[in-house]
């Protein structure tokens, strides 16, 4: 699938974002090797700890689903009715490492102004057991 379309599922995804606190609404769209996608939004929760980000709810939906290869993450955010540029937090890159070094990070302002990143290139040295 074209980058430019998984961002675009990314950003339609970022509606269901539940986000009472930050009012920072993400989406994350997640390919399969086998080439379904599985969108992801944020869900925050009062003890703020307790809330997720939109990478980790759409991997968490693919692996509980029997997937384990990665092809690609698209993000995106709006807030206050404005596309951002947001790329995974540590957490979220540590946790798609788990599943591939060579997965592709796809983020950016716009469709027209996205950034491709292989996970490892973002998390450099990262985490095996
Ligand atoms: N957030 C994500 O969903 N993904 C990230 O990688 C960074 C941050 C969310 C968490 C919180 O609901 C909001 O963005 C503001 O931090």
């Amino acid at each position: 699938m074209d980058y430019k379309k998984l961002y675009d599922l990314a950003l339609d995804a970022t509606k269901n974002a539940y986000t009472p606190y930050s009012h920072f609404n993400v989406g994350a769209a997640l390919l399969t090797e086998e080439g379904t996608v599985y969108t992801g939004v944020n869900i925050e929760n009062s003890s703020y700890g307790g809330t997720i980000c939109a990478e980790r709810t759409a991997m968490v939906k693919a692996i509980s689903e029997g997937h384990r290869r990665f092809k690609a993450l698209a993000v995106a955010a709006v807030s206050e009715g404005k596309e951002h540029t947001s790329s995974p937090c540590g957490i979220c890159r540590q946790f798609i490492f788990e599943f591939g070094d060579d997965i592709d990070i796809i983020f950016g302002s716009d469709r027209d102004n996205l950034e491709v990143y292989k996970i490892k290139d973002l998390l450099p040295a990262g985490f095996r057991l």
